[in-house]
């Protein structure tokens, strides 16, 4: 086939079309190329949201127009609302959180033929190298949102409880800029009367001790417009991990919860009465800090709420006289003994608590004593006196003084004065 004038002329400019460089964008739309993508994306830019970026914008040739990052801070926005040249505008919509694309925009959408300043000449395409770092809604609410529930969750936060918890702060990129695992010690405060930025006097709210959360929340709950300051830029959303370790109010009395009762209960503690028990005792988490058997325990932070979990082994009141109670008593009951006899008697002894500490069985004799010769405790005198032959009888002696041993219980009731 023959090539006539009309098509080697239409070969050349067609030829001549292919050498130029081809433009970057087609001249009608942007382009955008996504240079990473995160693995979780919880949200996608719509319109009408308020996003945070950072970019680098610059001409097809790689020189640099303008960047956020020589200004040292993102670039923050509502998208989809003329604040932003067209095509950007376009660019934005459905990115996420960490994603990072290089969009390149055609003069009819960014500054078009009277480009900018001196900054943009006329007709100018642009690429920008986006990082979306921040996105909200102005309807955002609180979001809170469980990952882990304690199975026993007797009771939530309220309004007006104070608190003890750990958590770490970022910003929705993942940037930690607070945590309070840094500074050693749980945070402590009141819930819902305004101690806490908004978001989380709201966010904190019916948590358990031992729920983990994560509070999700716009800068209009959260440090506002202009941040703290430091490490919170303005218009930041902020994500707080938290695990609740200790809930209290401070009008709560101290709650008792009966584990086990024996059956025979003939008499209940009082005030003024010595009491031997045990315990372990240990933080509303259920972290340990001592008891009766491991005294030398962990330190017990401020403000928290302790839990005391007691075993009562006696007690008695020191002005109670020896208790004697008749178990049996034979018919012919004429002489009873008396101060200075000498008496044969069989005892079982055990403590309040019924462990045995002796027996006369076991050494298979009998107990033999004088009556008021000061050979046994004064209780056990007492109890001895007035018997017949072959009468039995349970004494219960209080622990003469000299016996009486202050070890038990020692930090939980003096070193903290529980409910006072
Ligand atoms: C916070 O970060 C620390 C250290 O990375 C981690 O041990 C802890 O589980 C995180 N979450 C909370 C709620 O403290
Ligand atoms: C304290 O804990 C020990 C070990 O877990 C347990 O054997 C003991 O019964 C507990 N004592 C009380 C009073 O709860
Ligand atoms: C009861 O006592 C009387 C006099 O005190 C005595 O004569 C008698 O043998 C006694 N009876 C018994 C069963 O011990
Ligand atoms: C003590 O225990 C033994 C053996 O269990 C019993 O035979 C006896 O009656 C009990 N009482 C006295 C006072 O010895």
């Amino acid at each position: 086939m023959r090539l006539s004038l009309h098509d080697m002329i239409y070969l050349a400019l067609l030829v001549t079309f292919v050498a130029c460089d081809a433009p970057p964008v087609p001249l009608d739309d942007i382009v955008v190329e996504k240079t990473f993508v995160p693995e979780k994306c919880e949200r996608a830019v719509k319109t009408g949201d308020f996003v945070r970026y950072h970019y680098n914008g610059m001409f097809p040739d790689g020189k640099k127009f303008d960047s956020s990052y020589d200004r040292g801070s993102t670039y923050n926005v509502y998208v989809g609302k003329k604040q932003l040249i067209a095509g950007m505008d376009k660019a934005l919509v459905g990115m996420c959180v960490n994603q990072r694309s290089l969009v390149k925009i055609p003069p009819a959408l960014a500054y078009g033929k009277n480009g900018y300043g001196d900054s943009i000449p006329a007709d100018a395409i642009l690429h920008f190298d986006v990082l979306l770092l921040d996105i909200w809604n102005p309807e955002d609410k609180v979001q809170s949102q469980t990952y882990y529930k304690p199975e026993k969750c007797s009771r939530t936060v309220q309004v007006s409880d104070f608190i003890r918890y750990h958590y770490n702060g970022t910003l929705l990129d993942g940037t930690l800029f607070d945590s309070s695992h840094n500074r050693m010690r749980t945070y402590d405060t009141y819930v819902g009367i305004g101690w806490l930025i908004a978001g989380m006097d709201q966010g904190l709210l019916g948590m358990c001790v031992g729920e983990k959360r994560i509070i999700t929340l716009p800068p209009s709950l959260g440090y506002g417009e202009n941040g703290d300051g430091s490490d919170i830029p303005g218009q930041a959303s902020l994500v707080f991990d938290v695990v609740l370790l200790d809930l209290h109010n401070p009008k709560d009395s101290i709650s008792v919860e009966d584990q086990v009762v024996p059956e025979a209960c003939t008499r209940k503690s009082q005030e003024g009465d010595f009491m031997r028990y045990h315990y372990n005792g240990s933080l509303l988490d259920g972290t340990f800090f001592d008891s009766s058997a491991c005294l030398s325990g962990t330190k017990i932070p401020g403000s928290a709420v302790l839990v005391f979990d007691v075993h009562v082994i006696d007690f008695h009141n020191p002005s109670d006289a020896v208790q004697i109670t008749l178990s049996y008593k034979p018919e012919n009951c004429s002489l009873l003994s008396k101060k200075g006899d000498f008496v044969k008697c069989h005892y079982n002894a055990t403590l309040l608590d019924g462990t045995p500490i002796g027996s006369t069985h076991s050494f298979d004799r009998t107990y033999d004593v004088v009556l008021g010769a000061g050979q046994m405790v004064p209780g056990m005198e007492d109890g001895l006196k007035d018997m017949c032959v072959g009468e039995k009888r349970v004494l219960v002696i209080p622990a003469p003084p000299g016996l009486r041993r202050e070890r038990s219980g020692r930090r939980g009731t003096r070193q903290r004065r529980v409910g006072l």
